[in-house]
């Protein structure tokens, strides 16, 4: 129901993603008018909040955040008459009363069952409150077409995300829920799928028998800023790797899908899941490494010490930076070793995924060094670079490495939306496609739950201690031999980002 009514309610409008991811992506789907024709912005939190000034808070969050810059402002004042504000506090149930009221008199006013989304914006204490409330009160539901979309984390281990995903499908049918992992909603992770199963030629090479080892990294510039009471219980295992990064890993793995259908695509990824080869206790310590932050200096400011951030405790053993090699094993991938690695406080901001060819079994040029490397970048840059020997000019047979380059700056004038917007697009439309399924989920659990059991058993052995604006404990880099010496980074001869 592409144009049908529809009704947004966020939980957690005070909260940092409304301002910053939410409403700065509606706002956008609003100008470009992807929004349908009618629609309403309910906004629920706690606080005692004049529905004005809440406004203009969120105007403020739009001209910091948006892609485009500054709000126009006639656009937006038509777009904020949509919004409303209702105090409220979760725990009660007159919260859900008084929602009911507002969203039943949406549909009365519009004369047709809206379709209904409630975005769960809040701390993972509340989606349970919630959800029983919007059951309760039978707000969401009607012919099924309704739907809730929940946040990570989405537990904090396999039997919560487990019990979690119980209390969920016990209230609503599967497919009204979506469950968000922002970064399959990135334009440069969508287009992996494209860059897979469109262009057969690089399919015969998709295997063991081509790929030497893949590298996934995704390294931020910024530290845990003010979050660090939700950080410090979570650590990067369960706040980058148990999500984001499993995931671009089964992008990166999975078989080819029958069709591009939701259903099918999930089904593909859950496999390349469950095909991980499980660590023992043992193995965790020799495949995954932990590292955290002590004080450093990243892009020219000063970064204290992890254990020194707000809310953070002073002896923290929380990992700010996680390396590990994983295995799949399938016919496809055997042997091949896949090493992730995320961190926080690095040098600059970098996600790249590197797909490193092996080498000719012979050669027959002296300076044949080195082996084709495709390269992946996310972001910032939107990029894919394949290194390749070249012959450079000149009167000798002489060879050097050279990159193709496909970059969107070059190859596209379109903008490219944030992942918020496609993502909150979806769920309207009703395409749980890049959303992650229950099984799904548990599964992803499954995988990290060795490292995390293994953690909680010796919380300090082996933590590696790395300079805030480094890449890193050196011991990360060790986890590569012999496949390689480094990791790769934006570019594809592997030079390091000036
Ligand atoms: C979130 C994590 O899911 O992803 C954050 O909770 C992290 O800790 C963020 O910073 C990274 O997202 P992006 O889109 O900035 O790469």
């Amino acid at each position: 129901g592409k144009n049908l009514p529809s009704a947004i309610t966020i939980f957690g409008a005070k909260g940092d993603l409304t301002r910053r991811k939410l409403i700065p992506a509606l706002y956008n789907l609003f100008t470009d008018h992807h929004l349908p024709p009618v629609f309403t912005i309910c906004c629920v939190d706690f606080l005692e909040e004049d529905e004005e000034v809440f406004k203009q808070d969120l105007l403020a969050g739009v001209n910091e955040f948006s892609r485009n810059g500054k709000a126009d402002e006639a656009v937006w004042n038509e777009f904020a008459s949509c919004i409303t504000y209702l105090q409220g506090d979760f725990m009660k149930e007159d919260t859900y009363k008084r929602l009911r009221k507002k969203l039943d008199t949406f549909d009365k006013e519009n004369k047709k069952n809206s379709v209904r989304i409630f975005y769960f914006a809040v701390a993972p204490r509340f989606i349970e409150v919630i959800a029983d409330a919007l059951h309760v009160n039978t707000m969401c539901g009607r012919d099924q077409q309704d739907r809730i979309v929940v946040e990570k984390p989405f537990g904090t281990d396999l039997e919560t995300a487990k019990k979690l995903n119980r209390f969920l499908t016990k209230r609503f049918a599967e497919k009204q829920i979506y469950r968000i992992d922002h970064y399959l909603g990135k334009e440069a992770v969508q287009n992996i799928m494209a860059f897979r199963f469109a262009n057969y030629v690089f399919e015969p090479l998709w295997n063991r028998k081509y790929i030497d080892h893949i590298q996934i990294s995704v390294a931020e510039e910024v530290g845990v800023g003010k979050r660090g009471g939700y950080y410090d219980s979570s650590g990067a295992l369960r706040d980058m790797v148990q999500n984001h990064l499993l995931q671009l890993l089964c992008i990166i793995a999975m078989e080819r899908p029958g069709f591009y259908q939701s259903e099918l695509i999930r089904d593909a990824k859950v496999k390349v899941l469950k095909h991980i080869r499980p660590f023992t206790q043992q193995q965790v310590f020799k495949n995954v490494i932990r590292g955290q932050y002590t004080a450093g200096n990243v892009q020219g400011g000063r970064r204290v010490a992890y254990r020194k951030e707000e809310q953070v405790q002073p002896a923290s053993n929380t990992e700010t930076f996680v390396a590990a090699r994983l295995f799949i094993d399938n016919d496809r991938w055997k042997g091949v070793p896949f090493y992730l690695r995320t961190g926080k406080s690095m040098p600059v901001q970098s996600s790249v995924i590197t797909i490193q060819f092996k080498d000719s079994p012979h050669k027959i040029f002296k300076d044949d060094l080195t082996p084709n490397r495709l390269v992946i970048s996310i972001q910032p840059e939107l990029e894919i670079s394949l290194l390749f020997e070249s012959k450079v000019p000149g009167l000798k047979m002489k060879l050097k490495p050279v990159e193709m380059d496909f970059t969107y700056q070059e190859a596209y004038t379109e903008t490219i939306p944030e992942a918020y917007e496609a993502l909150l697009l979806d769920v309207l439309e009703g395409n749980p496609t890049l959303f992650m399924r229950a099984d799904q989920v548990e599964a992803a659990w499954k995988v990290v739950m060795p490292i995390l059991d293994a953690w909680k058993k010796y919380p300090s052995k082996e933590l590696h201690l790395y300079k805030a604006g480094t890449w890193g404990p050196s011991t990360a880099t060790e986890l590569l031999k012999p496949y390689a010496k480094d990791w790769f980074r934006l570019s594809a001869r592997g030079e390091s980002i000036k």
